[in-house]
């Protein structure tokens, strides 16, 4: 856990940009940048309503000159990019380069570095930014996380209507709480880079879980006899481009479904820099049970 005591009065001083910060991971992480007294600048897509003593710059992640509003007097900043081209982002990190902030990117643990092309194309638009990123000489701390417990969230309105959550499957993996997930983005954004001893960290939860094992613990959260039904690729696509999802995240979503291999990985990351265990999506379960009834 790097010994943030050391840097105290530096992140005091130190103003940080939180992208995505209305986001599921992002808010979590404004939070405990907040917390530990650290300066925080929110950049969302639509300003929502003044907060009080919450400073925020609303705009679009791909346009550069919110991009340069939001990076003036920035220190550090939480990166992501929640896109499905890098193109875009060729002007973003020509902002970053003028304003030569510290880079934390939150990309994905589905990476394969021995790969040529990556699985699907959300995994291979985080090789980009990555790239990218590196390629600029911004010398990113990247930050790869697994898939978040808070995208169960995308089946409230389901268990809300019944017993059984439909979708299309996707590879186990170690699941990650986004609450670790964002203390160990504030553990490195707080941390002088002398501090870290590595300057890639691939955030996992303690155990490899299916769609079904989740679905089984959010009943066991709920006291429900909760059951995932796997959908063909045809069936799926249909079901999320009549709810109304854009066809390129649709086709994404079901690329990854069919492409992504399985992972066994799992990291101690989250504990080296929290210094507590990972979550278990169990505790996840519990903890937000309320929002699935
Ligand atoms: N979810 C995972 O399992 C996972 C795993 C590994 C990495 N990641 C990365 O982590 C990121 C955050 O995940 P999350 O679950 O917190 O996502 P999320 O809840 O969907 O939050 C993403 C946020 O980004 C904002 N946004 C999207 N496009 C934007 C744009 N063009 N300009 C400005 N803001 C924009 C969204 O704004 P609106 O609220 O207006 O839509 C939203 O608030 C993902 O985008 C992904 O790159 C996610």
């Amino acid at each position: 856990m790097p010994d943030t005591t050391r840097s105290a009065d530096a992140r005091h001083r130190s103003s940080i940009l939180v992208t995505g910060a209305a986001g599921n991971l992002g808010r979590e992480v404004v939070t405990r940048l907040r917390a530990h007294g650290a300066r925080v600048r929110s950049l969302v897509r639509h300003q929502t309503g003044p907060r009080p003593g919450a400073e925020s710059v609303a705009g679009d992640l791909t346009d550069p000159t919110v991009v340069r509003e939001a990076l003036v007097g920035i220190d550090a900043v939480f990166l992501i990019w929640p896109l499905l081209d890098s193109a875009p982002a060729h002007t973003v990190v020509a902002e970053l380069v003028a304003a030569a902030p510290r880079v934390v990117y939150l990309s994905t643990a589905a990476m394969d570095d021995e790969a040529a092309r990556q699985s699907d194309p959300i995994v291979q638009v985080h090789a980009d930014m990555e790239a990218l990123l590196h390629d600029a000489g911004l010398r990113p701390l990247v930050l790869r996380s697994d898939t978040l417990a808070s995208n169960s969230r995308g089946w409230a309105a389901q268990l809300r209507a019944g017993d059984v959550v439909s979708g299309p499957d996707v590879a186990r993996t170690a699941v990650v709480d986004e609450r670790d997930v964002a203390e160990a983005a504030v553990a490195v954004l707080l941390a002088h880079p002398d501090q870290l001893d590595k300057n890639l960290y691939v955030l996992t939860g303690p155990e490899v879980l299916s769609r079904a094992d989740q679905v089984a613990h959010l009943g066991a959260a709920l006291r429900r006899r909760l059951r995932f039904q796997a959908l063909p690729a045809d069936l799926a696509r249909s079901r999320m481009l009549a709810d109304g999802r854009p066809e390129p995240l649709v086709e994404a979503l079901i690329a990854a479904s069919v492409w992504r291999p399985q992972s066994h990985c799992t990291t101690d990351h989250v504990e080296r820099l929290t210094g507590r265990p990972a979550g278990t999506f169990a505790r996840w379960a519990i903890d937000h049970a309320a929002e699935f009834s």
